[in-house]
């Protein structure tokens, strides 16, 4: 929607002074390798990734928010906003780093209001659209969360609908952060800073492609070579 030079336009705003890495699964051990190298400020699970982990949720659930100081994002399961609410306050009983994750739904969004009342934090997921992103942050959001990949799926460019619901929300100062999901290239990564979303959840092995260029790897393997032909060592 906002092309310029190839690129979506960067918009100004008066915010912020990181852009934050989450995670997009619940393996412990991958987790934990880029938890040492500083590049996990929260985590994302959702039904189908604690699946794959094959844990249990409240178990693997509790051992995420041991290891991780920033928000770990766990989803309720049920669809009527009573039984949301009790999955959402048992969520939240696991750690103060909880952010209860709910679908965007009308009990999903009552159950965002409930649980933001109580002064918990939370996630509204399966965003696909920016009218969904604004009732969502009319319930009180600290997270919405749209799916790229998703939408490029079918078709339809998933980095317009975070550079639209970023201007929607600059325009009123709404303070719900935007986590890009279903990030599926570094490229979502890269569109995603230019735009300014607040957060992206990767997937790991694709948080770890960001590092690599050709150029890099040449240059090294030069200054390699050049440092056997010294002779020398520094330890
Ligand atoms: O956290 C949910 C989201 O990232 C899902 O991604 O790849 O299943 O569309 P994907």
């Amino acid at each position: 929607m906002f092309p310029k030079n190839g690129l979506r336009e960067s918009i100004p705003v008066n915010r912020k002074n990181d852009m934050k890495f989450f995670v997009d699964t619940a393996e412990i051990s991958e987790i934990a390798e880029l938890n040492d190298l500083g590049m996990v400020d929260g985590v994302t699970t959702n039904p189908s990734l604690i699946l794959k982990s094959g844990r249990n949720i409240l178990e693997v659930t509790k051992e995420i928010c041991d290891l991780v100081e920033g928000p770990v994002s766990a989803e309720v399961v049920s669809l009527k906003s009573d039984e949301m609410i009790a999955e959402g306050r048992k969520l939240a009983a696991i750690a103060e780093n909880i952010a209860v994750k709910v679908p965007l739904t009308w009990d999903g969004l009552k159950t965002c209001k409930t649980l933001t009342d109580d002064g918990f934090k939370v996630n509204v997921t399966l965003c696909f659209s920016t009218n969904q992103a604004l009732l969502a942050a009319k319930a009180g959001a600290a997270f919405i969360s749209p799916f790229v990949g998703r939408l490029d799926d079918i078709n339809i460019d998933g980095m317009d609908l975070i550079a639209e619901i970023r201007q929607i929300y600059d325009n009123y100062a709404f303070e719900t952060e935007i986590l890009v999901a279903s990030i599926r290239t570094v490229n979502h990564i890269t569109q995603s800073a230019i735009i300014g979303a607040d957060v992206v959840t990767v997937p790991p092995a694709i948080l770890k492609k960001l590092i690599h260029h050709p150029l890099t790897d040449k240059g090294l393997e030069g200054f390699m070579k050049d440092w056997a032909k010294t002779g020398q060592k520094i330890l």
